[in-house]
């Protein structure tokens, strides 16, 4: 058994594997029990279970917990929180951007991550950076009006 350091959600932590393949969107819901973090294919194609890796939107179902070492990890509950949402979050909330809500973390981080990179992005830069991101309900034009007004607050 080996064990694997990172930060989390700013916090140092570490956590067991048997396995240094095993995806880190396991790690992350079993082992720190940060169930904002979603299952959704386990093949990389939905985005559900999107995370940042050193600031940048990675897929946490394709990311192995070796690889995630001593690295940065942020999750959808590291971003913000009820009482000091992150723009995105807030926007989120604003503009009702949510049916079933399954696909909404990864959408709420890989606007950050874009919006961390550029800060006003055009409406075709935010359709492209969301192009990953899967939502079963149709609820893709209140999400791109969340990320819009998230790039104005
Ligand atoms: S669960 Fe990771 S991309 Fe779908
Ligand atoms: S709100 Fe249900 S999958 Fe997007």
């Amino acid at each position: 058994m080996a064990s694997y350091a990172f930060r989390l959600n700013g916090r140092g932590v570490s956590a067991d594997s048997w396995d240094p393949a095993q995806p880190l969107l396991y790690v992350l819901r079993n082992h720190f029990g940060l169930r904002g973090v979603k299952f959704g294919c386990g093949l990389g194609q939905c985005g559900a279970c999107t995370v940042l890796v050193d600031g940048r939107a990675a897929r946490s179902c394709q990311t192995r917990v070796d690889r995630a070492a001593r690295r940065s990890i942020t999750t959808i509950e590291g971003l913000g929180d009820p009482a000091s949402p992150h723009r995105v979050q807030a926007a989120f909330v604003a503009e009702q951007a949510a049916q079933c809500g399954y696909c909404t973390s990864g959408m709420i981080v890989t606007a950050a991550a874009l919006l961390s990179q550029s800060p006003t992005p055009t409406d075709d830069q935010i359709k492209q950076a969301l192009a990953g991101n899967l939502c079963r309900c149709g609820t893709h034009t209140r999400i791109l009006r969340a990320v819009s007004r998230a790039s104005r607050a």
